[in-house]
Parts: structure tokens; C-alpha cells; sequence
């Protein structure tokens, strides 16, 4: 029985091994659909990280900013706001990134005297062990667990660690990676975990100049085209697949009617790629379907709160009104 025991794989591999088969599946799911897509969680691999703090950092990409201006020259209204009645906490953040915006509102708390325990969720381990080892340092005294894995598997694992109220942050317009009805159904899911009285602190992208917006998923310096195309080297080294880069064009577009940007690969030639015992065909032209940042305006955010079964309490814009953090209490 003993060395039986030994042999069996750790809890770490059977957990590699699945989200290898997932990523497996889901890119074969993607690529033999019509039209053919990549999910945009898959983005984010180490190089996939590192790309998309330099498109945060690249003078185009406002969104950050704006949020960051929030945080900063509002720090003690949204820490009003989700302090409530002062009862102790859960602060939960969905997405957690460089928790480069969270770290002021985290700062203001602490220095409140605020009871709460801060519990960020990432799809990246890599982004979640970077939080656990630098927020001690830049926050001593702050209570940390942090949550590596989909949002709502960690979100129902932090409701069974605490019974306190909770308040849930999804910033950075990470709710805007969803096509306007997914994020509808995503917010209804989210209050279904969640009590009245519980808040939610969302960050949203608004509507504005067309060209800002273009900008944003173009930069000149070309991190998004990197970030795109680094997905097909992620799925060849992962899915020993044989994506020839060269071959692939990065083209972002926003449509003001909709509010929806996209960017898409294109195909610059008839060409087939294997992965993971498939092969897939590409015709010249042919698209694959990447990423959505939906853009909203005001009115719709609150409907969509209202249509969740939230109240919204609260709006928070940055001097320019590109960018709003809105406050939602469940009812
Ligand atoms: C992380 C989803 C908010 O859509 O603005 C930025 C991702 N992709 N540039 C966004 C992204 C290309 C970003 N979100």
C-alpha cells in the first residue's frame, strides 16, 4: 500500500495535466469552429503577462491610467463606499493583475483600521505567487490569500473559507473581455454568490472618441500585435503545434455603433497547422476571432446592475470621463 501510494502523481501534476487536456480542448474547440476563435483567457502565459504590462504602460493604452487617476484622487470615497457599515470583510479581486490600482485602496484601509482580508483571484499562477511574495513587503500588516484559478470556482472557495461580508472587485474593464450578453449573465452569476448587502466595485471602459479607443489596441510600438500573436507560440510550445508567425496578421477594429472592439489574426495565405493530432486548415484571409473590450456607456452599466440584482451606488470617473469604477450593492 505504501509504495503504491508513492507512485501515484502528486495533486500538482493531475492539476498540470488537466489544464494541459483544457487548453487542448478548448484550442481544438476554437480553431475547428467556423468562424475559428482563441479564448482570451489564454493570453495571459508568462510572456503573455510581461506583454500586456508593457501594452499597460504604452502611452495608447489609457484605460489603466484612467482607473489608476481614480484610485488615486479617490481613494477615500471608494474606500467609503465598500467600508459601508464597518463591518469586517472579505475583499475579493477578481483579475488581480499587479494590483498596481488595489495597492492605494488596500493602503487607505489599512491605514483606516479597516478588519478585512484580501483574497486576489488570477487565471496566473505566476501573477498570483508575484502578489503573494511583493504585497507583504509594500503592505505590512495586510491580511493576504490569495486564489489562483477561474473566477467562480475561487469565488465559491472564498465564500466557504469566510462567512463575511463580501466585496468584490472586477477592475481594469475585465468585465469588457465579454460580449455584451455574457457580461449580462457573468454580473446575474456573480450576485448569485454573493448576499445582499455585498458589494461589487466594477471598473468600466465608456464609449468616447473612436479613435482613442483604435488606438489603444494598435500601439505604435506593437505590444498588442506581440500579445496576440504570442498565443500561437504559447499553443506551439504547449501543443507542440507548428503556427508559423509570418503568417499571421494582427488586425484590431472598434465599431462605435456597437461599442465593441475586437482584434483578430489573419491568415495571410492558404496554409494548415497541426496541433495536438489535428490538423487545422487556413484559408488566405481567413480570420481567427481573439479578443472583445466592449465599450459602454453609463445608462448601460446601470442596467446591466439593475438586471443582476444589484443596486448601483455609486460612480466614479477619471477628469477626462473616459473610465468609470461603479459601486454596486446586492439587493
Ligand atoms: C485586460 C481585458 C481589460 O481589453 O483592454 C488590452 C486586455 N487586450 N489590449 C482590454 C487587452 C489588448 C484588456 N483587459
Amino acid at each position: 500500500m505504501k509504495n503504491m501510494h508513492t507512485t501515484l502523481p502528486t495533486e500538482q501534476q493531475v492539476i498540470d495535466h488537466s489544464a494541459e487536456q483544457q487548453f487542448c480542448d478548448d484550442v481544438i474547440a476554437g480553431l475547428t469552429a467556423t468562424p475559428k476563435y482563441l479564448e482570451a483567457k489564454y493570453f495571459y502565459d508568462s510572456t503573455g503577462d510581461e506583454l500586456f504590462q508593457k501594452i499597460m504602460n504604452s502611452p495608447e493604452y489609457y484605460p489603466t491610467d484612467c482607473e489608476l487617476e481614480i484610485f488615486t484622487e479617490q481613494t477615500a470615497e471608494l474606500a467609503k463606499a465598500i467600508m459601508a457599515n464597518g463591518d469586517p470583510f472579505d475583499l475579493i479581486e477578481l483579475g488581480a493583475g499587479d494590483a498596481m490600482k488595489s495597492t492605494h485602496l488596500l493602503r487607505y484601509l489599512l491605514n483606516a483600521d479597516a478588519k478585512f482580508t484580501y483574497l486576489p483571484i488570477d487565471i496566473s499562477g505566476h501573477v498570483i505567487s508575484y502578489l503573494q511574495n511583493t504585497l507583504p513587503i509594500t503592505l505590512p500588516g495586510l491580511r493576504l490569500n490569495g486564489l489562483t484559478g477561474e473566477y467562480f470556482d475561487m469565488l465559491n472557495k472564498a465564500t466557504t473559507l469566510s462567512p463575511k461580508r463580501k466585496v468584490v472587485m472586477f477592475l481594469g474593464s475585465n468585465i469588457g473581455n465579454m460580449p455584451v450578453a455574457d457580461a449580462e449573465n457573468f454580473c446575474m452569476e456573480l450576485r448569485s454568490h454573493l448576499s445582499p448587502g455585498d458589494i461589487v466595485l466594477m471598473g468600466v471602459d465608456l464609449k468616447k472618441d473612436p479613435r482613442t479607443i483604435l488606438a489603444a489596441y494598435n500601439d505604435a510600438e506593437g505590444n498588442t500585435r506581440q500579445f496576440n500573436l504570442n498565443l500561437l507560440t504559447r499553443i506551439n510550445r504547449e501543443l507542440n503545434a507548428n503556427f508559423d508567425l509570418d503568417k499571421f496578421e494582427h488586425y484590431p477594429m472598434y465599431d462605435p455603433e456597437t461599442g465593441s472592439c475586437k482584434s483578430y489574426l489573419i491568415s495571410l495565405a492558404d496554409q494548415q497547422v497541426e496541433l495536438c493530432d489535428h490538423t487545422v486548415e487556413f484559408a488566405k484571409d481567413e480570420y481567427i476571432y481573439m479578443e472583445i473590450s466592449q465599450k459602454y456607456t453609463v445608462s448601460q452599466v446601470n442596467y446591466m446592475a439593475l438586471h443582476a440584482g444589484f443596486k448601483p451606488a455609486g460612480h466614479f470617473c477619471d477628469s477626462k470621463n473616459w473610465f468609470m469604477d461603479t459601486i454596486w450593492v446586492a439587493v
